[in-house]
Parts: C-alpha cells; structure tokens; sequence
C-alpha cells in the first residue's frame, strides 16, 4: 500500500549552501537584523510586492500577528476590546488576540471562498460598534482575498485592520502582483516549514505604509528606538540569520513548487467533479493542501472516511475542524456571532495530500482511494 502523506515539507538544502553558512559563521552576525535578513527583506520587496512599501522578517507568523494587533490597538482599552475574525482559521489569530488584551469575535465566512463573510462582518461592527478594535481577516488557505474591502470598513467603522495571510506567500493576484502588494495595513505570512514557502519557523509582516514597518522592528527588538531603551511595547520577534538563508534559498524555488502545486490542485478538482472545492482567485496559488466538502450526509461518518483512508495508504486531515470557537481555551474566552456557514463547513470539510514531491500518478490514488471511502 503506497503511503502518501498529508504533507512533506521541501526545506532548503542548507547543506548544499556551505559557503553561505560559512560567511554567516565567519562574520559572528547571528541574528538582529543582520545581512542576510536585509537581503531577504530587500528580495522578498522587489520580486513579491513590487518595490512597494517594507517587509519586516519575523520569527515566525504568530508573533508577527501579535505585534501588528498590539502596534495598531496600542494599550486595549475600553470600549475597544473585540478583535473581530473568523472561526473557520487557525488557532493563532484568536491566541494573538488574547495576548494583546483583546477578545475574539468570530464572524462567519462565505460559504463559496471560505473566508470571512463581508454581511457577517459588517453585522458585528454594527452591533458592537466602537467596541471592535481590530478586524483580523484570514486569507483562507492562501487565497487572495479583497483587501480593498477592508479599506472601506476601516474608513466607514474606524476600525484597524490586520491581515493573516499565514499560507500567502506565493500567491498571485490577477494584476500579476504578490497577494498583499500596495495593502496599507499590516499582512502577515508565515514561512513554517508546512507551507509552501518552507523554512522551520519564520514570517514576514509587509505593508505599504514605512514609518508602521519600522515601528514594528523596533517592537521585535524589545520595544528599543535608537538607543537600547524601551519606547513601546517589545518583545523577542527577530528572525535569526540562518532561517533568513534558508528563505533565500526558498525564494529562488518558490515559483515551481507554488506551480506543481497549483497543477495538482487543479488536477485534484478535475478528478473529483462530485465534491465541492474551495472558490479561489488569482493567478497562482500557494496551496498548502487541497480541502474539499464532503456531502452532508457524509459529515457525521467523516471519521470513517478518514480510517478507510488511513487503510489505503492516504493521510488526510480536517483543517479547520473543530474551528476556533469550538476548541475548548476559547470557550469563556470569546464571542461569537452566527456561525451557521462556518459549522457547515467545518464538518463537511475533508484535507488531502499536497506537497512539491506529490506526483500525478498519487493523486490518483489518493482521489481513487477517496472514492472508495466514499462509496
Ligand atoms: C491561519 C494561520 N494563521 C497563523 C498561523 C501561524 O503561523 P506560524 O506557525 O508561522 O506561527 C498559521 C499556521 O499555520 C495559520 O494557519
């Protein structure tokens, strides 16, 4: 029985980059924004977003969404006290949340796209009005979302906006543009080693407004301007010189393998016409994995599916299953609105294998496989 993971992450070949590693030894600059992270930054600016605007590394996705909720809600007071999100994500958004003293409000999401739903979002400002100081959207599983959407609430509602864009990065919109290029508010990808851009741990904030940028770095260094003294709220978020090395290195192979993945995606839907994908947009996709929805009656023997799966050799999982609001630190610790859609989807949805190594001839026995379980 061939066994095909879920996932299987393509780190760079660190071992074939001596000489780089070398001078990074040689040099004794380990970390604190050395060159070598100058140079992703600088790389990532001009081949993803155009030129436009700063990145800033970071040490990994998470953190970086803690520091741009914190740089835009400033010290959490009353009555701005929600960071409205949607449920169907991960768990890291609404963890940012708490840490900065804030309250997650999920919202549902569009039962087409998977991502949060524009009536359901607006429905929450109105009803809790002044009291939402953040909205976080999640650009679902790498898709390119509106962001001038998001432009108009923040200039109707008054209301910051932090994009998580945690599986992004690779993404291209319809102009030909890095997902997030000329976005005015801070967008965070993440560089784990599970997404398409692969490393260990790392992320990146891009944004076009400079002066936010620069505050940022100074909050990954501990809140110090200028000289080494706290200004602001800090924190340890620098990325270290060689997972920057690493990410070069990623940089020169992203387009083939965002390009494999893109194909076997499509390959994926074509085989499997019966089931229901995910809407996407843009020109290029960096998919982490390919989710569909199981039909309704299906939902409740989903565990089932996934063992008769598990049987044929096909490691599956169900992200986002349980979503946020379900999972048991949130409970008492969040609010939500109507989660009619997410609940749907949560239970319905099905993750199959994706990965560089992934080949045309697996994906047919994973979609085979599948349709035996199904059967
Ligand atoms: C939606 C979402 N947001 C944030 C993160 C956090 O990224 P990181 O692992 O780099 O902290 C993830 C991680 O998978 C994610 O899926």
């Amino acid at each position: 029985v061939p066994k095909i993971p879920f996932l299987h992450p393509n780190s760079p070949k660190l071992s074939e980059a001596r000489d780089a590693l070398r001078e990074i030894e040689h040099s004794g600059v380990l970390s604190n924004y050395g060159p070598v992270n100058t140079r992703l930054e600088r790389e990532i600016l001009e081949s993803m977003f155009d030129g436009r605007g700063a990145c800033l590394t970071v040490c990994n996705a998470t953190t970086g969404l803690m520091m741009a909720i914190k740089h835009c809600t400033g010290e959490a007071r009353a009555p701005r006290r929600y960071a409205l999100m949607p449920s169907f994500t991960f768990a890291a958004p609404a963890h940012a949340a708490i840490w900065c003293g804030l309250t997650p409000l999920f919202c549902d999401i569009d039962p087409h796209d998977w991502a949060a739903s524009e009536a359901a979002e607006r429905e929450l400002l109105d009803r809790y009005g002044e009291e939402v100081a953040v909205v976080v959207p999640y650009a679902t599983f790498g898709n390119c979302i509106d962001l001038k959407r998001y432009e108009k609430l923040a200039a109707e509602y008054g209301v910051a906006v932090v994009i998580d864009a945690a599986a992004s990065l690779g993404s291209i919109c319809e102009d030909g543009f890095g997902f997030g290029t000329g976005c005015p508010f801070p967008i965070v990808y993440s560089m784990h080693a599970t997404k398409a851009f692969a490393t260990t741990e790392a992320g990146l904030i891009y944004c076009t407004d400079v002066d936010a940028v620069n505050e940022l770095r100074a909050m990954a260094n501990f809140g110090f301007a200028g000289k080494r003294v706290a200004m602001m709220p800090g924190l340890n978020g620098k990325l270290n010189e060689i997972t920057a090395l690493m990410a070069l290195l990623k940089l020169k192979e992203l387009a083939s393998s965002v390009e494999h993945r893109t194909k076997i995606a499509t390959l994926y839907s074509k085989e499997l016409p019966e089931l229901t994908f995910q809407q996407v947009s843009g020109r290029r996709h960096a998919f982490m994995f390919v989710s569909v929805l199981l039909p309704a009656e299906l939902a409740g023997p989903r565990p089932e599916v996934l063992r008769r799966l598990a049987a044929d050799g096909v490691e599956a999982r169900t992200y986002f299953s349980p979503h946020v609001a379900e999972q048991p630190y949130f409970h008492g610790r969040s609010l939500s609105g109507d989660l009619t859609v997410t609940n749907d989807v949560a239970c319905r949805i099905l993750s199959l294998p994706l990965s560089d190594f992934i080949t045309e001839e697996q994906v047919h026995i994973v979609c085979a496989a599948l349709r035996n379980a199904l059967a």
